[in-house]
């Protein structure tokens, strides 16, 4: 069984095929550099490049795949949230061609997606799953497939958001999240940043007080190497901090880890030592792309969830 999955929620046009639940195409066309000049993302320059990109990067998935339209059983998009521009690019287009070929359609919520990316076929929920990307902090319990409760959330920034904000602050590039991790690789030791929200009870994140304090020794002209293994540190310990005290209040000992964030390997190595069992995305799934809708699309049609009526219209918001 085939299944095309789209992603245009923001700078990325992502297209990717699953055969039987296994990845066999991933292909994203990154805006980035486009929208670098801008110093971030313009949304009405994503939509023109989704609107070339789509049509193109859909015909080579499916040469790659060494498939033709007409062997696809299950055609799905990200409907929100996002920015709604870009999302109407591939949702729309994605419509057009399951209506087309007459096959089942799935309106994938983007988040579904970054967690089914990093959800291990045979795993039953319930479980944690932390979702931290450019655009979301989010930490749910996955109760179900398609039934979440939202833990807590960032109350400012999100966390992908902070890298890319103290990569820029130390002249580094975008995004930011593999750079800074780079340049914290070359520090000996740590410039030390205060944990964010230590005392609080719930399971909420905040980025904006590491941003700050990151420009205040910025401006005091400390080195880049150590200021940035100090943010990336109090990032890491934060994230970690919260998500272990709602597996200690909940007691789930399993969590996903999801969303461009996952892919960094301090974070990898904190987590796996903390005692839970922990799952990431594969390679390449872990920002966003087409594969992990289709994954998400093909898990509802196997648990017999009706497709999506395709009067539906995509949303910039909704939640989970
Ligand atoms: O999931 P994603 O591709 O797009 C959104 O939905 O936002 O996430 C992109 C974000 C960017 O903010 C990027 O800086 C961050 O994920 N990111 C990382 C790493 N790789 C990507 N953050 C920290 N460490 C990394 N290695
Ligand atoms: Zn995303």
């Amino acid at each position: 069984m085939w299944v095309l999955g789209i992603d245009t929620s923001c700078d990325d046009t992502g297209v990717g095929l699953v055969r039987d639940g296994q990845v066999v195409v991933n292909l994203v066309a990154s805006q980035v550099r486009l929208h670098e000049a801008y110093g971030g993302v313009v949304p009405e320059l994503a939509s023109r490049e989704h609107l070339k990109a789509i049509r193109p990067l859909t015909e080579r998935a499916l040469a790659e795949a060494g498939i033709g339209p007409k062997d696809l059983d299950v055609v799905a998009a990200t409907r929100g949230p996002g920015l709604i521009g870009a999302l109407l690019v591939g949702y729309t287009f994605a419509k057009g061609l399951a209506w087309t070929l007459g096959r089942p359609f799935y309106a994938i919520h983007h988040l579904e997606g970054h967690i089914a990316a990093a959800w291990p076929e045979g795993l039953s929920p319930p479980f944690l799953a932390l979702v931290a990307s450019g655009g979301h902090t989010h930490l749910f319990e996955v109760q179900a497939l398609g039934r979440y409760r939202l833990l807590g959330a960032t109350r400012d920034d999100a966390a992908g958001e902070a890298f890319d904000k103290v990569a820029r602050l130390l002249g580094l590039g975008f995004p930011g999240g593999p750079e800074v991790e780079r340049l914290a690789r070359e520090a000996e030791e740590a410039i030390p940043f205060p944990v964010p929200l230590r005392e609080q009870r719930g399971y909420d994140f905040s980025f904006s007080g590491l941003k700050t304090k990151a420009l205040q020794l910025v401006e005091q002209g400390l080195p880049k190497p150590a200021l940035a293994k100090g943010f990336q540190e109090a990032a890491i310990r934060h994230l970690a901090e919260v998500v272990l005290r709602a597996a200690e209040d909940t007691g789930h000992r399993v969590l996903l880890v999801a969303g461009g964030v996952a892919a960094n390997q301090a974070l990898q190595a904190r987590l796996k030592e903390a005692g839970l069992q922990v799952h990431f995305p594969p390679k390449g799934l872990s920002q966003d792309n087409g594969a992990m809708i289709a994954l998400a699309a093909y898990r509802r049609h196997r648990a017999g969830f009706p497709p999506s009526p395709l009067a539906l219209g995509a949303t910039a918001y909704w939640p989970l």
